[in-house]
């Protein structure tokens, strides 16, 4: 699913890129782009990030 329509940034990338470390959004940012035009998607990223954290 993608997340940032802007930077064509799906859900598996983020999900991929917090489990490799980026695990906060100024990192993620940074990686990927993600939220670094329209910024629409940074509620849902910082979503993605929580939730990936929170697996076991
Ligand atoms: Fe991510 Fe626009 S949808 S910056």
């Amino acid at each position: 699913m993608y997340v940032c329509l802007c930077r064509g940034i799906t859900d598996t990338q983020i999900r991929q890129a917090v489990q490799s470390g980026k695990d906060d959004f100024r990192q993620l940012k940074q990686a990927l782009e993600v939220g670094s035009q329209c910024g629409k998607c940074v509620r849902m990223a910082q979503e993605i990030i929580r939730s990936e954290l929170d697996q076991p």
